[in-house]
């Protein structure tokens, strides 16, 4: 079985066709899938009206699903493995889940010595107009540095730190204390090698506080252009949501913004899954725990 793929931009992003993901994949069918994905960075599949338990079927295909243990606030109660992504509280199953609104550059759980492979996006209740998402090719932004800078950055090591969260302020300060508490501060190299395609690619984003050896007033200035030159419009696919469309991207290669161009009275709704990484980075004080395996801080 081929694929049907059609490149959504000249950056990155496809869309893929002719699959109906109620339904279990073959085996060729999910190499292929991932060969899209790396080949394409972020995936379409549209019209794929999944539930918790379907959705999460098809990403644990490709790898270990995250069960959010250490960020509960956004699971729902029955399936944990499933995020939910909305811009008000949402009840389910009587827990009411937090708003989530990722107005910044970033890649998921870049704040984790785990961080993610994949996330899965699938949108259930869209504003009428606006509430896309745009993503950035982190492998042409590390290929348009100058060989200088490329080789300085390639000694850099940067420092995520989950206060930096775009929502950070819109939590309590009880749930604040816990964001910092599960996910201590941790260091990741600013240039990492894709274990797939193996390219190079800028790890920098919202998350990032400084570099190491360097302090946070001498760091911003560089991390500030790494996020503008890594998001100029050649590096960037925009999505326009449609009800039912499956997002799959690669955090290993690309940053994500959800765009706050709606009527932000209207809910806008979506499920996520997501991937662990192995792990790829270090706590910044050794003396953390090692809970990795579990992505727990
Ligand atoms: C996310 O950062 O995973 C959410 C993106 C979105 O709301 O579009």
């Amino acid at each position: 079985m081929a694929l049907k793929i059609r490149k959504l931009a000249f950056a990155l992003g496809a869309e893929v066709t002719g699959l109906d993901l109620k339904q279990k994949q073959s085996d060729d069918a999910i190499a292929q899938i991932r060969q899209a994905w790396v080949d394409n960075l972020v995936l379409c599949f549209p019209g794929q009206d999944l539930g918790p338990q379907e959705q999460m079927a098809f990403c644990s295909r490709f790898g270990e699903l995250d069960d959010h243990r250490s960020r509960p606030h956004w699971n729902r109660p029955d399936f944990p493995e499933v995020n939910i992504v909305a811009n008000k509280p949402v009840v389910i199953g009587g827990k009411t889940l937090q708003v989530l609104i990722a107005d910044k550059w970033h890649t998921d759980m870049s704040f984790s010595v785990r961080s993610a492979t994949a996330s899965f996006l699938l949108s259930k209740t869209l504003p009428p107009i606006g509430g896309d998402t745009m993503f950035a090719n982190m492998y042409r932004a590390y290929d348009a540095l100058s060989p200088s800078m490329q080789a300085f950055a390639d000694t850099l090591e940067g420092v995520h730190d989950v206060s930096l969260a775009p929502d950070f302020h819109r939590y309590t300060p009880e749930l604040q204390a816990e964001r910092r508490r599960n996910h201590p501060p941790v260091v990741h190299k600013v240039v990492r090698l894709h274990a797939e395609s193996g390219r190079k690619g800028i790890f920098a984003g919202g998350f990032l506080r400084n570099f190491i050896g360097y302090t946070e007033q001498e760091s911003r200035p560089l991390i500030d252009f790494f996020n503008t030159h890594s998001t100029a419009y050649e590096f960037v696919y925009r999505h326009a949501w449609k009800q039912d469309d499956l997002l799959m991207w690669d955090n290993r290669c690309t940053m994500h913004f959800a765009v706050q161009d709606y009527d932000c009275s209207q809910l806008r709704q979506l499920q996520r899954c997501t991937l662990f990484a192995p792990v790829s980075g270090r706590f910044l004080d050794a003396g953390q725990p090692a809970a990795a395996s579990t992505g727990m801080a």
